[in-house]
């Protein structure tokens, strides 16, 4: 496929645009569009800053010679996504001087999109962020939607605001420095997109998976404009994830449960996600919503995209249902998953028996 890039509008009332393809990072015109002053914050973290950061600090500077651009680095993983951290980010604008006019750049994976764009959204009442991705992940989810959060010790994303971003800025090319593993985990959300609810792009990519693991940049460019098309036409109907939006967490609730039990040092998201979705796709067919085999042909993609389908070895299926109970999705009209009616058709479900989760678990 030949390399091209794609451009996502996401509507709502703060309308922004994801741009997509491969070398933007180093395209100064378009770092430099979403510039009201002249004050820049570029934040990324020990992983990302030495690979990107002078690339894109040199396009802005370029573009835009007034522009004072400013930087700081956090330390890379989950770990970081702190309050003690995100204070950090609001000491550096303050020092900055920055004002209401300045702009963030979170340039990083999940972690970095997430705490920085908390710090915008509170930096002065909220100043604009764009958003560099530089996972898979990033790209097709985190980046886009506006929910920005920390961690607590009690729990992941506790603290956050919706700040939608000024604009997403996502650089195939960059996925070339990604661990293998991490871009894996991405594809797991990708796929995610065509389960839920387009059987159209899960034949695309059956017939792309080499060139996506290839980094082909526009099967990837593809890929994501697609997956972000997806995010963005929920997220714009349920912006508060009061309804639709938590057809998203396909796959999360039995995700979430063997990460939780894992100690977060098993599967990563993705991978768990994975082993998730083909869980939520085996319930269906336990709860007689869904053919056998639709879960076959997920689970078939999923492997040849080198995810996990089966639940690691050693885990008990009555500690996994205790996390379950806990999720945040679990209401008082008992358990609730995101189940399908077959392949491209997802749905909330309330009140599942938990003998039927428990029987996907294999007890
Ligand atoms: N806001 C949302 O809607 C939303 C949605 C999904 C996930 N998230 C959050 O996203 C986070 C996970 O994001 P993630 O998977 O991107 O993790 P991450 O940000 O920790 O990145 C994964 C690792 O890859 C490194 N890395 C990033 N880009 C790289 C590149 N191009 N080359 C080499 N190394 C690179 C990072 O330094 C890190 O070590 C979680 O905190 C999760 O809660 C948020």
């Amino acid at each position: 496929m030949t390399a091209r890039s794609h451009e996502v509008a996401v509507a709502g009332d703060a309308p922004y645009t994801i741009h997509i393809g491969a070398d933007l990072l180093g395209d100064g015109a378009l770092l430099a569009r979403s510039l009201r002053g002249r004050d820049v914050m570029l934040v990324s973290d020990r992983n990302v800053a030495p690979l990107y950061a002078d690339r894109v600090a040199a396009a802005l500077q370029a573009a835009r010679p007034e522009a004072q651009v400013h930087r700081h680095v956090l330390p890379a993983g989950e770990a970081a996504k702190t309050l003690a951290h995100f204070a950090e980010v609001t000491t550096a604008l303050a020092e900055a001087r920055m004002r209401r006019d300045a702009t963030l750049f979170a340039l990083g994976g999940g972690v970095i999109g997430d705490l920085a764009g908390f710090a915008a959204a509170c930096w002065m009442r909220g100043i604009d962020c764009v958003q560099l991705p530089t996972t898979l992940l990033a790209m097709v989810d985190s980046s886009v939607g506006g929910k920005t959060a920390v961690d607590l010790p009690q729990g992941k994303n506790l603290v956050g605001a919706f700040h939608p971003p000024r604009a997403v800025i996502a650089d195939t090319a960059a996925l070339r420095t990604l661990p293998p593993r991490e871009l894996r985990a991405g594809l797991a959300e990708v796929v995610k997109y065509g389960a839920l609810g387009d059987a159209d792009f899960l034949d695309w990519l059956d017939d792309h998976a080499d060139a996506l693991l290839a980094m082909d940049d526009a099967a990837l460019a593809e890929a994501i404009a697609r997956s972000c098309a997806h995010k963005a036409a929920i997220v714009a109907r349920d912006p508060f994830e009061h309804g639709e939006r938590a057809l998203l967490n396909l796959g999360h609730t039995f995700g979430h449960a063997i990460e939780t039990e894992q100690g977060y040092d098993g599967l990563n998201h993705g991978e768990a996600v994975a082993v998730g979705m083909v869980l939520a796709a085996q319930l269906s067919e336990v709860l007689g919503l869904a053919p056998a085999a639709d879960t076959a042909r997920l689970r078939a993609l999923l492997q040849r995209l080198g995810l996990p389908v089966a639940l690691p070895s050693g885990l008990d299926p009555d500690r996994l249902l205790a996390h379950m109970r806990l999720d945040k999705k679990a209401q008082a009209d008992g358990l609730r998953f995101i189940v399908w009616d077959g392949i491209g058709r997802a749905r909330v479900l309330a009140g599942v028996p938990e003998a039927a989760v428990l029987d996907v678990l294999g007890r």
